[in-house]
Parts: C-alpha cells; sequence; structure tokens
C-alpha cells in the first residue's frame, strides 16, 4: 500500500484547482486518509500537521463553495429546515448538495465558518500551529472566536474613552485586596477566578466584604466546585455562613475531564455581615447560555439579572469586585440599583464602562 502521505503534495496542488465539492471533498478524504496515518504510525508532529493542514483548507474552501449556493427563503446557514404553513421542508440548492453529498449540517456550518475567517487570522494561526501543536478544525474556529472576542472588545473599550461620571455606576481600576472604598453597599455579587492560584481571593473578598457591606448585607459569590470545602471554611473565618444556592446553566455542560463530570449548575455561597434583613428569596437560579463575547470567563446576562432582581431590591447598592467586562453591573442597573465594580485589568474596565454607558 502507498503512504498516504505520497499523495498530499498532489491534493495540494489539485485544491487550488478544485472546481466542483465533489472534488474538494476527494481532497479532504486523502488528507484525512494521511492524517490518520502519521497519527497511527506516530510520525511525528510534522507529519501530522501537514496533512492536517490540507484537510483544514479543503474544508475551508468547501465552506466557501457552499456560501455561494442558493438557499430557500429563510433558509439560514445551520439547517434547511424551514416552517412555512404550506410547505414544512422548502427545497434549495444549498439543502440538495448537502443531501446528495451526504454533509451533515453541522460539518456545513463549521466549513462555511472557516470560510468566513478573514485571510490573515487564518494564515497565521497555521502558521504559527506549524511545529507547536496539531491543527484541528476545532482549533482554527477557537480562534476565530479569539480574534472576533478582541474586535468586539476593542470596540466597547474604545467608546468608553469619552463617558461622563454617573450617580448610578461606577467602575474603579485596582487590586481589590488593597483598593480604597469610601463607602458601603446592601450586597456583594461577584464571580471570581476560579483556578487554584486564585483561591486565596475568596478569603481576600470575604475579609474586605466585613468593611464594604452595611450590617445585614449579603457576599454572593459564584465558585467552582472542585476546592468548594477550602473555600467554604476560608471565607468562614470572615463572615457568618448563610446558604448554598444553584445557579443553574442548562445546555451548556462543562467537561471536568479530572473527575469524570459534566457539570450544569454552580454553587453560589452566601454569607452575611451579621444578620441577613433583607427579603425572602428562592435559592435556584438560571441562565440561558454563557457570554464569552466580551470577556473569556464572561457570565449570562440573563443569569446574572436572575440573582439579583430575585434578590436585590431596586434603588440598592451592589458591589462587584472582580467585575470583568461587567456583567453584574449592566444586569444590576436594568434592575435600577446602584453599581460599583472593582476590575484589576485596564481593558475591562473600559469594556464595562462602554457597556454601563449604553444603558
Ligand atoms: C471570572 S472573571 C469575572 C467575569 C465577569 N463576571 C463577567 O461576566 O465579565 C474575574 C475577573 O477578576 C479580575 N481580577 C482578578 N484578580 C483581581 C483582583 N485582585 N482585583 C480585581 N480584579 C481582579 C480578573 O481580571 C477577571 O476579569
Amino acid at each position: 500500500m502507498t503512504n498516504p502521505l505520497a499523495k498530499l503534495d498532489r491534493a495540494t496542488h489539485m485544491l487550488a484547482e478544485a472546481k466542483t465539492l465533489d472534488e474538494i471533498k476527494n481532497i479532504m478524504d486523502v488528507a484525512e486518509a494521511a492524517r490518520t496515518y502519521a497519527r497511527a504510525a506516530k510520525l511525528g508532529l510534522e507529519a501530522y500537521n501537514h496533512a492536517a493542514e490540507v484537510k483544514v483548507r479543503a474544508e475551508r474552501k468547501a465552506g466557501e463553495f457552499l456560501k455561494r449556493l442558493e438557499r430557500g427563503a429563510g433558509g439560514d446557514r445551520r439547517s434547511d429546515k424551514i416552517k412555512n404553513s404550506n410547505v414544512e421542508y422548502l427545497i434549495s440548492e444549498y439543502s440538495d448538495v448537502l443531501k446528495e453529498n451526504a454533509i451533515p449540517t453541522t460539518s456545513a456550518y463549521r466549513w462555511q465558518q472557516l470560510a468566513d475567517m478573514p485571510e490573515l487570522v487564518f494564515e497565521k494561526h497555521l502558521e504559527d500551529s506549524v511545529g507547536e501543536k496539531p491543527i484541528t478544525t476545532s482549533g482554527v474556529l477557537k480562534e476565530l472566536k479569539t480574534s472576533q472576542r478582541k474586535q468586539e472588545r476593542e470596540a466597547v473599550a474604545n467608546k468608553a474613552k469619552a463617558i461622563p461620571l454617573s450617580k448610578r455606576w461606577h467602575v474603579h481600576h485596582g487590586d481589590m485586596t488593597t483598593i480604597k472604598l469610601d463607602r458601603q453597599f446592601n450586597f456583594i455579587v461577584t464571580d471570581p477566578p476560579y483556578p487554584k492560584e486564585y483561591l486565596h481571593l475568596y478569603a481576600e473578598v470575604a475579609r474586605r466584604a466585613n468593611e464594604w457591606l452595611f450590617d445585614g448585607g449579603l457576599l454572593i459569590a459564584m465558585c467552582g466546585q472542585s476546592y468548594l470545602n477550602q473555600i467554604y471554611s476560608m471565607m468562614s473565618e470572615h463572615l457568618t455562613y448563610y446558604w448554598t444556592a444553584a445557579y443553574l446553566t442548562p445546555g451548556q455542560p462543562t467537561p471536568l475531564r479530572q473527575v469524570n463530570v459534566n457539570s450544569t449548575w454552580k454553587p453560589l455561597l452566601i454569607f452575611s455581615k451579621g444578620k441577613y434583613n433583607g427579603k425572602i428569596f428562592g435559592d435556584v437560579f438560571v441562565s440561558d447560555g454563557n457570554d464569552k463575547s466580551l470577556h473569556k470567563w464572561g457570565q449570562s446576562e440573563s443569569g446574572m439579572y436572575d440573582i439579583i432582581s430575585k434578590i436585590v431590591l431596586e434603588g440598592q447598592s451592589i458591589l462587584d469586585p472582580f467585575c470583568g467586562a461587567g456583567t453584574t453591573l449592566v444586569a444590576g442597573l436594568k434592575h435600577n440599583c446602584f453599581v460599583t465594580g472593582i476590575e484589576l485589568e485596564e481593558a475591562n474596565v473600559n469594556i464595562s464602562k462602554g457597556r454601563l454607558a449604553e444603558l
């Protein structure tokens, strides 16, 4: 049997010439066979990436091809199912081609995402990966998301430059462990970083909550599950344990490979300063999806709004000492609260300000 890698150079040449989806798919198959062979025969990263690069380039070209096809009215790129009072499936050139070539809609969608990627970003990712890490379609698409997030962040942050001060919100640029604030708050609602190296920040936020909360105020902190036992005991040194609520993230499980768990909820740790004197509240909150467009650890506005609107009264004040891209503050402001954020990274401060100024 010939070594499948031997066919790659010809496949690369053919890809440049390919005119039909059939031709492109053949090249994809050749590249996939070479990729599988390189991995099985442990030929090393260079051989593997040679094949993987041809495959990703072929997928991008297939995406360009699919984008040009005519679609049925109302059809989107993700699905060719069209709801219409008379016809349930309106046949389009696009759906015909997918069917004829046995292309799953998810693959078609991913290839078109590759095709949408700016040439410079696509080429740079491939260039940076060769010799460094395996090239994969999901890796390339992740790069696309990162570059889109960067652009969105820059656009929002630029708006922040000319924003006047507001009486309803404030975002401080600084370190929450040392910053001085000259006021107190009814609630602290926050989402500190979860990785182990940041664990001490749960002790810090509980310590500083003694100074920042009015008597009877609550600290509500989101956290991961991995170090929960340590977090409870660190925070209990400074505040009174009050309750643990559930923050549900349905439909978007976080795979925790070290413990073989796919998690769809997070604990909300609630501690009080003295005796809580606010309203009665339920202990399950729901997010309709996370939002990583402005911050890699961003929470959804819907989830933060669910928490705030069910626990905090309009007109009360909220502090988020790890405000990131400002999601808690946006939700609080929409609930007619006075909101204050602290954030270490200046870019995040500007993004938070930009979002708040738009409300
Ligand atoms: C999990 S993120 C918060 C994301 C936020 N909930 C959102 O939806 O955008 C935690 C944030 O805390 C910030 N941070 C980390 N250490 C900090 C410190 N000592 N003081 C202030 N902010 C800090 C990080 O820069 C990061 O933006």
